[in-house]
């Protein structure tokens, strides 16, 4: 589904950065559509693809060694402004004759650039007279050392003598250091100048990508019938939104209740969606089924597997009574789709793999619908806010597709979700009122079949345990433990021991990822 907001676009040949995802954000945030690709992609697709101008990233290659990686040299020929940034910058200049050697200080972190022609095409206009130094992010051991022929030394740090180059004539540029990062202060003006040198128009906004996606899925889907399976997370929610505006009647949800899911959370859905909206929604209520299946398994990845399989079963018999299903629509997201991507010569890094649970039927033979493939999770958040989905849902800490399922150890019985249940609300309740939910990445309730003694006024309690967990993280690979304030953290306590009369102590978990994972299971 393509449609014209796509047709000033900017190309990104990730070299393996962490940053590469940034560079597209920054770019679209600019309202100018990017896409990121193997740095080694077929010179077909780019041509194909068309692009304004070619973005290199950074990677952790080392451009020094004689098998580091390298991009098509046609892509110099093919008359298209071009941005190296750190090792992008480096392989450009390496392969276009210019050399790179090993910095004498390795520089990580802040850095101020001087830069000396005013009159560079990139940098000239960002920097004024008065003041021609940029505070910038830098993040290198290596760096270049002759410029190649046709390119001058346009700004240069303390420790880094080539810190931004150009070959005015063509449009190429390199930048030794990260301009996508916040921490460089005038970075997004610098795309933006770059972008603007592209002679891209600036169209990618909210409310155009709401309007082509909307006519692109009616051309799509015609007068034919499409099903979603509504989880309630941020993608389902913000597919069934886009497709009921396109499409109206032609959409049927499936909502599968599997029993662990957050207090309240299938009648809000069915409130949102349903009552609100006014989308059709099939409620499956097949919390019994979950519950029994997981009665006895305790392994956590068997677990896992059981909800899967269940969730397969349930949504099937359900779109076995619809009619005339002709589209199945799934709200696959771009970092699901360049995280699954390889590289062709296998040097491009798959940097984070997921495990999703609740996949669909591989036998249910509709077409596959896909509106939110091209979009970061930022976007389809303001899509969302766009199409009147509310705030809280949009903005919600991730929940992992097996729920309360793997917050609860070991075996699961209702009589275990419903007091995790609580606990986890309390929790949640408390974070919002103390203006702390939005400072940790995720944070819940984990329910131990364990009993431990605990005493209320005269009375012995011998019950369960309930651990609270917060995180900070910003990839979700690595996490460190909140610190929550201790004040926060015994209200939270006493409401939970004193609200819920089966669990009879709280305890706060102060492990960081690694070595622990965030979820307890
Ligand atoms: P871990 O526990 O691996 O979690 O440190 C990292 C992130 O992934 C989420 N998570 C899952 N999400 N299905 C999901 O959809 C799963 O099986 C699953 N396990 C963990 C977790 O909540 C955290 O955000």
């Amino acid at each position: 589904m393509k449609s014209n907001l796509r047709q000033n676009k900017i190309l990104i040949l990730d070299f393996g950065s962490q940053y590469t995802q940034l560079i597209a954000r920054r770019i679209r945030e600019i309202g100018v559509f990017s896409e990121l690709t193997p740095f080694d992609i077929d010179l077909d697709y780019i041509r194909e693809f068309d692009p304004k101008g070619i973005i290199l990233s950074g990677g952790p290659d080392t451009v020094t060694n004689t098998d580091s990686a390298r991009v098509n040299p046609i892509i110099f020929e093919l008359n298209i402004p071009i941005l190296g940034i750190c090792y992008g910058m480096q392989t450009m200049s390496v392969q276009l004759g210019g050399n790179a050697k090993a910095a004498s200080k390795h520089e990580y972190g802040f850095a101020s650039v001087n830069v000396e022609h005013s009159s560079s095409v990139l940098l000239g206009p960002i920097v004024t007279d008065n003041n021609k130094s940029l505070d910038v992010w830098m993040s290198h051991g290596i760096e270049v050392s002759k410029v190649p022929d046709g390119f001058e030394i346009v700004a240069s740090s303390s420790n880094c003598s080539i810190a931004a180059i150009e070959n005015s004539k063509k449009n190429f540029f390199g930048l030794q250091f990260h301009p996508e990062v916040t921490h460089t202060t005038k970075g997004k003006e610098i795309l933006e100048r770059f972008v603007d040198i592209c002679d891209c128009q600036k169209e990618w906004t909210v409310k155009n990508i709401v309007k082509n996606t909307i006519s692109d899925l009616r051309e799509t889907l015609g007068d034919k019938k499409i099903l979603l399976g509504l989880s309630g997370g941020v993608d389902s929610s913000v597919v069934a939104a886009l497709l009921h505006k396109a499409i109206g009647d032609q959409l049927t949800c499936i909502f599968v209740d599997n029993g662990l899911l957050r207090l309240n959370e299938g009648d809000e859905v069915m409130e949102t969606f349903s009552n609100n909206m006014g989308v059709k929604v099939i409620r499956a209520n097949a919390q019994e089924k979950f519950y029994s299946a997981l009665s006895e398994e305790s392994d956590p990845e068997a677990k896992r597997k059981i909800i899967g399989r269940c969730f397969i079963e349930v949504f099937d018999d359900e779109a076995k009574k619809l009619k005339d299903i002709s589209f199945l629509a799934q709200g696959t997201i771009y970092p699901d789709v360049i995280e699954s991507a390889g590289s062709k010569t296998g040097k491009a890094k798959v940097i984070k793999s997921h495990h999703n649970v609740g996949g669909l039927p591989e036998d249910l033979k509709f077409e596959l619908v896909e509106p939110l493939r091209d979009l970061f999770k930022d976007e389809v958040r303001e899509i969302g806010l766009e199409l009147g989905i509310p705030y809280e849902m949009l903005y919600r800490h991730p929940f992992p597709g097996p729920g309360l399922g793997v917050r609860i150890l070991g075996c699961v019985k209702k009589e275990y979700a419903d007091i995790l249940r609580l606990a986890d609300n309390i929790f949640m309740e408390e974070l919002y009122k103390a203006d702390l939910y939005h400072q940790v990445n995720q944070a819940f309730a984990v329910f131990l079949p364990v009993k431990s003694v605990g005493v209320t006024g005269d009375e012995r309690r011998y019950d369960f345990v309930i651990s609270l967990r917060a995180v900070e993280t910003i990839d979700f690979m690595t996490a460190r433990w909140a610190r929550l304030p201790y004040d926060f953290l015994d209200t939270v306590s006493n409401r939970i021991i004193n609200e819920i009369h089966r669990v009879s102590r709280v305890v706060y978990d102060i492990s960081g990822k690694p070595p622990a994972t965030i979820e307890w299971e």
